[in-house]
Parts: C-alpha cells; structure tokens; sequence
C-alpha cells in the first residue's frame, strides 16, 4: 500500500495539484486524472518501466494498449510515422475533444504502450486539469480509464478512490466528468474504422470524411479475427457484481419483460433494480427503478451509466436495464451496456 494523495483542482489550489502530479509524472509514478469522458490513470508515456506500474495497478491485460495523451496538437508528430491529411481534419474538427485516433507509430513509443502494435492511439482531451497536467509533466501521459480493470470505469474521484486508492500516488479531483463515456476511437491505418462508439458520433465524423466502419465488436461478441484488431473489446468490460440484463422491443414491450422477470427474480429472494427513463418510469412504480435520463437526451443517460452501474454494483442482485435505439449517442449507450450484461438480451 502506498500513501494516495488527492488534489482537489476545481478551486484556487488546482495549479499545485497539476505542478506537483506534473513532477510525479516525469519521476515515474502513477496519477489519476479527469478528463471529459472518464478519470484517467497517467503515467510517463515515453517510459516503458512506468507503463508497466498502470498494468500492475488496474490488474489490466499486458495485450491490451494505452492510448497517449497529448496537450497541443502538433505533438502527435512524434508518436506517429506521419499526420495524414484524414487525420488532419480530424484532429482539426474534434480536438481538443473525446475522439482518439489510430495510426502508425514512430519508434518513440515504447512497446508497453501498444502491447507491440504497429500503430499508437493518440488523443487531446478538451478538459483544463489534463491538459495542465500534461503540460506540467512535459511528456505525453500514456494513460487508461482508472478503474481496476473489468469494471465501469470512473467519472469522479471518488470511484477513483474505490478502485485504485493505495496503490497510486496521486489523484487529480476535478469533479464528475462531462460525457461519462470513453472516447470515440477510430483507426485510420486502413478504411476509417470506430473501434469504439463515444461522444464524436459516427454521424458527426462522416460529415467531415466520409464513410465511416462500424467493427463488428461494438454491439457483438468479438470473432477472433477482430481480437486482433482491437484488443480491448476482448476482455470483460464494464461489469458491476450485480447480474446485468438488458429487454429490446418497443417501450410497451421491454415493460413487460422487465417487469415479468423483476417479480420472477423478487420471487426467488433476489433483490433487483430497473434502470430506466424520463419516459418509461411510468411503467414501474411500486418497483425499485432509478432514472438515469432522458430518451431525448442520450447525453444524459451516457453520463449516467457508469456512476449507476457501481451505485448498485453491491446492494442488488439483478440490474434491468431497457435497450435504446443505436443512432447517434445510443450506439456508446449500447456497446457499453450490453458489454455490462455480457451480451444478456431478453427480447420475448
Ligand atoms: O476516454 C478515454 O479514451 C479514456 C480517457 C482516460 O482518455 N481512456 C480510455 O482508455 O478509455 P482505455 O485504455 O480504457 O481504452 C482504450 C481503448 C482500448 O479498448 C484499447 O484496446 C484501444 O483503445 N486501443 C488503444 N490503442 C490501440 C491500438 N493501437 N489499436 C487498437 N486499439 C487500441
Ligand atoms: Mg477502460
């Protein structure tokens, strides 16, 4: 166990907290930080040996890489071979902001950080702490969600604090985090491809370069051949200790399923809670439900996920939890909660 101390960075005081982590960073050790998406657990990207310390802290899977974060954009000269000009625009259009982007790696980057890939994902969060942070260390901070690795990743502090608290030196509190899902991350080694659904929507990057893939992991289980490709989506993702189940079908329908299966589960001496909207909460009083948001507002069920997924981690058995459509945000929405439920759909 090792002393953790925790800076609080949204008053006066935030510029020691990011000056004295800044140090940390170069000197080896672990910070977690915000940023817009998810807390980030950072170490000195350019440094095999500290990499290494984030891998042993989240109990993470060495084949599994880190993305780089950066503070200005012409730093991702010295990470990749090249800036294409797709990635250009990219970078033009959505940074600083939550889209991480995939390319060919120059021979700076160590291999710890790309679990021996080629290529290196590169992002600029728009949050003020990582972006004075990285500034302050003076490197680019290599850095995954800070969760133990496995379960919903954390959007304040104080989830940090749960998972990695005496085992890092420093966490960074700049309060709960904006979009409460992580990045968008797209490769764009071949046809430009989302890894991973977040915030930059498929929509919003094909009206700046086209045509956009979908991989086929971001609402399936992964085939081996995609394994390879994106090695994240492999490995167990998002769970709470609570079962997780998902119903599809129209508002009417995903009801009635839940609400057959929640008395069935109650029956049984199980405790359950239902995860559902501004819209559908009609459907369940006299159960126990909680609101994450508002169908017409996926933002706000995005933001909620994660934080409601650790609130009832422990105090319930079963969560349900409804499907929502996958355009624009619901796609993030879904690939999280349906790696959350281990692919459990109920659809009648
Ligand atoms: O919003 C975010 O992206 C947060 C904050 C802290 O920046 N970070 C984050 O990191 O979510 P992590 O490690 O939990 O997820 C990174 C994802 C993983 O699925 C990983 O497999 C994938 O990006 N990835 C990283 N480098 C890759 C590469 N070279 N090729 C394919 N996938 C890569
Ligand atoms: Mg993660």
């Amino acid at each position: 166990m090792i002393d953790t101390q925790v800076f609080n960075c949204c008053g006066k005081a935030a510029e020691n907290g990011t000056v004295l982590a800044g140090r940390i960073i170069r000197s080896g050790g672990l910070v977690a930080f915000p940023t817009e998406t998810v807390y980030g657990l950072g170490a000195n990207g350019l440094d095999g040996e500290a990499v290494r310390k984030i891998f042993a802290a989240k109990g993470r899977p060495d084949d599994n890489p880190l993305i780089l974060h950066i503070a200005k954009k012409s730093d991702v000269k010295e990470l990749w071979t090249h800036v294409p000009t797709l990635a250009r625009q990219l970078m033009d259009t959505f940074w600083p902001g939550p889209l991480t982007i995939i390319f060919n790696r120059s021979d700076i980057v160590p291999d710890e950080v790309t679990a021996g890939l080629n290529t290196v994902a590169v992002r600029m969060s728009e949050n003020k702490t990582a972006l004075a942070l990285i500034r302050s260390a003076g490197v680019p901070i290599a850095a995954p969600s800070a969760n133990i690795s496995g379960r919903p990743s954390p959007t304040t502090a104080k989830h940090v604090a749960d998972d990695l608290g005496g085992r890092i030196d420093v966490i960074l509190d700049g309060g709960p985090c904006k979009f409460g899902i992580e990045s968008t991350v797209i490769s764009i080694v071949g046809r430009p491809t989302i890894l991973r659904p977040g915030a930059i929507t498929r929509e919003m990057l094909e009206t700046v370069i086209g045509h956009v893939e979908l991989a086929h992991s971001i609402t399936e289980p992964l085939s081996d051949d995609e394994a390879a490709e994106s090695p994240g989506m492999k490995h167990k993702h998002y769970s709470p200790n609570a079962e997780v189940i998902i119903a599809r079908g129209s508002k009417k329908r995903m009801a009635d399923i839940i609400r057959r299966e929640y008395d069935a589960y109650e029956e049984e001496g199980k405790r359950c809670v239902i995860f559902a909207s501004e819209e559908t909460e009609v459907y369940y009083r006299g159960r126990r439900y909680d609101v994450l948001g508002s169908l017409n507002d996926r933002a706000s069920m995005c933001a909620a996920l994660f934080s409601k997924l650790r609130q009832y981690s422990d105090i319930v058995d079963v969560i349900f939890a409804e499907a929502i459509p996958t355009e624009a945000l619901g796609l993030a929405y879904m690939n999280r909660l349906l790696r959350a439920a281990g692919f459990k759909v109920l659809t009648d």
